[in-house]
């Protein structure tokens, strides 16, 4: 079932990819009859742009003036974008490496992975549960180490070092973000860097870089394992990743890169962001912002990978992207939740089973 429908996902990708440029030519013709309608008063060509229900009710009312644009919006609008299933994605990769944990077993090894959690952050703690839950779907075995959020740098330095120390254990995952008084960055790298299923050590980062990676930040990971399940070819692709994090925006630069993207990393400061969205093919998404990326920016076909995960005032989760128009316009989209974020769980588990296969 799973495997059928991102087989198709990758044809409906390809097929995407031929039909793009036309797409393109359509998009400039569409932009260039909305400038003639704006003209004409009694017209709201934006809402006929985001109104299914557009391409009826206005032909009625205004069959010459709108005739030409609806056969744009005809093929634009109606060809809304590829949603990427992180979660059937995940769940097909957790599958897989439910296989190499029962091959690991009849050699004997166990894949553990020592969780540890400092501090009572709630978005944390739903994480590392979440975390624990489907590392057991794989058949890894984790061990629970929760702190209190005084702990001491020093106390903390003294739990990664005993599991470093201990062959049962394959991995080390120390949640993030520590609270403020512990020193983040000499914990990171006190993790032995093979056992940093994380990809957060130096040694990591920097093998990484080398184009030499032993473990892939997880949730770049998972974006590029999304963006190959689009079908997407990124050489020579302009590729815009927006938020420079050490865990997300950097090693997704370095993985684009090498996937012979040209790539553009935007940020706080950045001048026009918008002109950048407009022009990219792939859009990467991690600020933190609830639909701060605005759909109308989206190129026509481009892979959107949205790496935000953000709760609004009325309890509803967004992405840094505004979904509805940004899908409208996309060849692919990933959607919060259920895009990325289980992805990022999924290569979690499969650097735990490559640290165990070791
Ligand atoms: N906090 C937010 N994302 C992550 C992640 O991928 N790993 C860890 N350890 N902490 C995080």
């Amino acid at each position: 079932m799973v495997q059928r429908s991102l087989r198709e996902q990758r044809q409906v990708g390809r097929e995407r990819g031929r039909i793009e440029q036309q797409r393109l030519e359509l998009d400039l013709d569409q932009h260039q009859q909305r400038l003639e309608l704006d003209q004409q008063p009694g017209l709201d060509p934006e809402h006929a742009e985001h109104s299914e229900h557009a391409e009826h009710s206005d032909h009625a009312e205004h069959p010459d003036a709108l005739g030409q644009d609806l056969v744009g919006q005809d093929l634009i609008g109606r060809m809304s974008a590829t949603i990427l299933d992180g979660k059937a994605l995940a769940n097909q990769l957790v599958g897989q490496l439910r296989e190499r944990v029962g091959e690991l077993q009849t050699k004997g090894v166990e894949p553990c992975l020592a969780v540890v959690l400092v501090g009572d952050d709630p978005a944390s703690q739903v994480y590392v549960r979440g975390k624990e839950k489907r590392a057991a779907e794989a058949g890894i075995a984790t061990r629970d180490h929760r702190l209190p959020a005084e702990t001491s740098t020093r106390d903390l330095l003294e739990l990664v070092d005993r599991l470093n120390r201990d062959p049962a254990v394959h991995g080390i995952l120390v949640q993030l973000p520590l609270p403020a008084g512990i020193d983040e960055q000499r914990i990171l790298q006190a993790v032995d860097p093979r056992k940093d299923v994380d990809g957060f050590h130096p040694d990591n980062l920097g093998l990484l870089m080398l184009g030499r990676p032993r473990f892939v930040a997880c949730t770049p990971q998972g974006c590029m394992r999304l963006i190959a399940a689009a079908g997407v070819d990124l050489t020579g692709k302009d590729a815009l990743i927006v938020g420079r994090s050490n865990i997300v925006g950097k090693p997704m630069g370095q993985l684009l890169l090498q996937a012979n993207a040209t790539v553009t990393t935007a940020h706080s400061k950045t001048r026009d962001l918008e002109a950048l969205v407009r022009r990219a093919e792939v859009v990467i998404a991690a600020i933190g912002r609830p639909e701060f990326i605005r759909g109308e920016w989206i190129r026509a076909g481009a892979c959107v990978i949205d790496v935000g995960i953000n709760r609004l005032a009325s309890g509803k989760l967004v992405g840094d992207v505004e979904f509805e128009p940004a899908k409208a316009r996309a060849g692919s989209i990933t959607p919060v939740p259920g895009g990325v974020g289980p992805m990022t769980i999924a290569c979690l588990l499969a650097n735990v089973v490559d640290a165990a296969s070791r």
